[in-house]
């Protein structure tokens, strides 16, 4: 599976002329305020450019959504003065690498399975609060983190926070980048190859590459292997969420629409199914009823923290062609 082997970086420049509009003046001081943005004299001119160019564009969508043109709405947020360009290089790093088929094994259905109408793993209990990536290309330790965890609690009954600056110091070997990208299967091969992963208390995020400090004392989890779901199927995709729990996927999340995503089912037309640059955790799905039509739509864990999208998760349209590569390049290990 080649799509596999596309390196999720998450991590991260520059143009355009703008007059200032001083309507807006008391709310780029609260926006500052509450981002705890502090910028140089030379720099915040142009940082309030972009922001007001993306405060203008999130508004016109959401008129736009308004009057039924889109299933979902934006708004303003943390990455309000970042052009496209630079969030896409901050978050969404993206290499293509060739390399040679990993040890996961196939998904297969199993026989009696049939998949319920709606999952959401997190009224279960499977799924840990949203956490937050900062500055660095880590998403693939996060969506893998967030699998082994909803796999450890179906074992043992147990949530426990598994850390992904363990993943990020000490996975080089198996192919990884630090906070300069990597995949999850690579992940869960090192908590193969290592016998273990240590706990997010034990060994907590700090967003920058640091030498290992893995302690086998505080092993949280052991695994057995891992499994690729049929890559493109967002029916197998489904089958496996509904029997397994928590899956790993791999997105194209690089456009303006994903950056400021608030609420809603989201479908962008300018998404990729190939050109994956983003590790996210499906936690579930379900449909959304509405006068005119029925809408299918996963339940996405980010990992920018709870003030990006709906509290941390965004809802991405399902079924409708894998639409930003969702099911290209799932999987789940192995406890
Ligand atoms: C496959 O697994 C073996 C044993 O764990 C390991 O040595 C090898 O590096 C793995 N291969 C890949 C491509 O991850
Ligand atoms: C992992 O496996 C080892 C060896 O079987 C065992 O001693 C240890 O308790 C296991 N750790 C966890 C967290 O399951």
């Amino acid at each position: 599976m080649l799509s596999l082997h596309v390196l999720l970086l998450c991590m991260g420049a520059v143009s355009s002329t703008q007059s200032q509009d001083p309507m807006l003046d008391q709310e780029w001081e609260l926006w500052k305020n509450h981002h705890h943005k502090v910028y140089n004299e030379k720099d915040e001119g142009y940082r309030r450019m972009v922001w007001e160019k993306n405060l203008k564009m999130i508004t016109l969508h959401n008129l736009d959504s308004s009057m039924g043109k889109h299933t979902y709405t934006l708004g303003m947020n943390h990455f309000g003065d970042m052009t496209n360009e630079e969030f896409r290089k901050m978050m969404n790093g993206y290499k293509p690498k060739a390399g040679n088929k990993v040890n996961g094994s196939f998904f297969l259905k199993p026989s009696f399975l049939k998949a319920p109408a709606a999952v959401d793993w997190r009224k279960e209990g499977y799924v840990t609060p949203i956490k937050d990536q900062g500055n660095c290309g880590s998403c693939w330790a996060f969506s893998a983190t967030g699998a082994m965890e909803g796999q450890l609690y179906r074992k043992t009954g147990k949530l426990v926070s598994l850390s992904e600056q363990n993943l990020v110091d000490c996975s080089g070997a198996e192919g990884n980048y630090g906070c300069d990208g990597g995949w999850m299967d690579k992940a869960f091969q090192y908590v193969i190859d290592n016998r273990g992963l240590d706990s997010e208390a034990s060994y907590p995020y700090m967003g920058i590459d640091m030498p290992c400090r893995y302690n086998p004392s505080y092993n949280s989890i052991n695994l057995t292997g891992y499994t690729d779901i049929p890559s493109g199927s967002e029916s197998a995709l489904m089958d496996a969420v509904a029997s397994v729990g928590p899956i790993s996927v791999a997105i194209d999340a690089g456009h303006f629409s994903f950056q400021f995503y608030q609420s809603g089912i989201y479908y962008e037309e300018d998404c990729s199914s190939q050109r994956l640059n983003h590790g996210v955790l499906v936690v579930g799905y379900d449909t959304q009823k509405t006068f005119f039509s029925d809408q299918n739509y996963w339940i996405v864990k980010n990992s920018w923290g709870v003030g990006w999208g709906n509290n941390g998760y965004i809802y991405m349209a399902k079924d409708r062609f894998n639409n930003c590569g969702i099911a290209t390049a799932a999987s789940y290990p192995l406890v």
